[in-house]
Formats: structure tokens, sequence, C-alpha cells
């Protein structure tokens, strides 16, 4: 065994000792891990308590997390990297809907609900109507795909987040698309909403100044055979944040304009009464698997 003399000998000798891991991708992890983290170190110069430190942040990061509640993939969120990862996965489908985070709060299953039904039936507040298509690349519609959506209510919380006020399954809603890939739901427009900030991440942002915040948004899941899986939200445009989101998961194409509507024609379309709020998104999905 050889013994360190430097930094440098010592970062060799780590990056040696991963040499004979049999699966190469599990090597080539490790080796660029133990690269970037030795640099970082060094760069950081970091005194014995300022480690501790650390140390003592990623344990209560660990002890945070339960059935319901993942406090490392918040910190993966508020540093960006949840997003770097889906976006360089997305990269693969240039052509489909732009993905984004899935976030924590798709924890429980929606209830299946028609086309055209009520997603967030008791939640107060004036009525919205999300309608497209879901259609792949080259324009084809596609039929009964499931559409999984969950969403925060006018005040900005979900479902679980309210145990004896909201009942599981407010806010959510699973959908198929009709036989020309059409859908349609009413709900009502969602707040903006604070990420959970009774932990180490909330200590973090505390920290750095940082508001806990994301912009008015509802979540899709979008399934069908012989497509990729899409896992992304529409933003309510002109909301709150919407330049600022606290896990930088807005991107432009997925900001949608929730049009007031007057029209009785329309409202009687949809079964709301005007004025109502209109957000159009198509969902277009990549082939494959
Ligand atoms: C959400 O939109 O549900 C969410 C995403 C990332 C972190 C926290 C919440
Ligand atoms: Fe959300």
């Amino acid at each position: 065994m050889a013994t360190n003399v430097d930094a440098d000998a010592l970062t060799a000798e780590v990056l040696q000792s991963f040499s004979a891991t049999p699966n190469e991708r599990t090597k080539e992890i490790l080796g660029s891990l133990t690269t970037h983290l030795h640099a970082f170190v060094r760069d950081i110069a970091p005194s014995i308590e300022e480690w501790e430190q650390a140390i003592d942040f990623l344990t209560r990061t660990g002890k945070t997390c339960t059935d319901v509640r993942q406090e490392f993939i918040l910190l993966s969120d508020v540093l960006g990297v949840s997003m770097l990862v889906e976006t360089i996965n997305g990269q693969e489908t240039p052509d489909a809907t732009d993905s984004t985070v899935l976030g924590p709060f798709h924890m429980v299953e929606s209830p299946v609900r028609a086309l055209g039904d009520d997603a967030s039936p008791e939640s107060e507040g004036p009525r919205c109507v999300v309608s497209g298509r879901v259609v792949s690349i080259d324009g084809t519609p596609i039929p009964n795909a499931e559409i999984d959506i969950w969403q925060a209510d006018t005040k900005g919380f979900y479902d679980v987040q309210q145990p004896g006020i909201q009942s599981i399954g407010n806010g959510r809603a699973l959908l198929r698309s009709d036989s020309e890939g059409r859908f349609h739901f009413r709900s009502v427009v969602p707040m903006y909403y604070p990420i959970p900030t009774d932990g180490p991440v909330g200590e973090l942002l505390d920290a750095t100044d940082r508001h806990p915040y994301r912009p008015a948004h509802i979540h899709f899941l979008v399934t069908a055979p012989g497509y990729r899986e899409l896992t992304t939200h529409i933003f309510i445009g002109g909301s709150e944040y919407i330049e600022s989101d606290a896990v930088f998961a807005v991107k432009e194409s997925l900001v949608k304009d929730f049009t007031e509507n007057t029209d009785p024609g329309e409202a009687a379309r949809y079964g709301v009464q005007t004025p109502f709020r209109h957000g159009r998104f198509d969902i277009v999905l990549h082939p494959g698997s």
C-alpha cells in the first residue's frame, strides 16, 4: 500500500483502488466522483469544523426522510440537480413535449375520472378548464393515453398536506384520451406554494436568502403503449415566482396562459359557469419505451 505524501498522490491512489471494478459504468462513475469530489474539496479547503458540519447536514437530511418525505430528493431539487438530470435525459426526445421534475406529491393514486369531470370537487374558487390533445411527434392522435394529473388548490395545498380538510384524491384525476387523442377536465386554478422548509433543505434556503416558492402549476404523467413516458407540468402564465422557481423546473414551453372565457356556449359545453379560465395543453409523446 502506498503512503500518500501529497493530495495529488491521494487522488491517484483512490482512483487506482477502483481500477478492478468489473462493471465499466460503475467504474466510470466512481472515477468521475473521486476526481470531482477531490477537486471540490481542494477548492474550498474546509476546516475540520466545516467538514463535520457538512457530515451533520447530510446525516440530518437522511434522518428527515420517511416513507412520505424524501429530503435528499428535495436537496437535489434546490441544487438544480434534479432538473439537470431531467434536461440531460430530455435531450433524447427534442420533438416531444418538454419534461420537468416529478416532485414529491405523486404519492397516492389518482381517482379515475371521466373526461370533463371536476378534478378538484372539494376545492372552492372559480373553475378552470384544461383541454388539449395527446399526439405523436408526427401529429398522429394517440387515443386511450393515460393522463395522470395532480395539483394544489387555490390556497397552495395538495390533498396529502391537509388530512381532515381535503380527501385524498381531491386535486387529482386519472383520465384517458378519447378516440382522437383529446382530453379535458375541470378544476380550480392552483396557487403557488412553498416546498417543505422544516428540514435541512429549509435551513439551506434560509442561510442563502432564497425563497421556497414554486410557481402555480399542474402536474402531468402521461403514458401510452409504444411511447416514452412523459413527466411534466404546465405552469399558469403570470403566476408569481415563475421567474424564480425554487427548484428551477420552469421551461418556457410549459408556461400556458389560462385566459378568461366569458362565452356562455363554451361554458355550457364544459359544464362551468362564466367567467372561467381556460388553459390549453397539447401533449406530444415520443415513440419508444
Ligand atoms: C412539486 O411540484 O410538487 C415539487 C417539486 C419539487 C420539490 C418540491 C415540490
Ligand atoms: Fe407541485
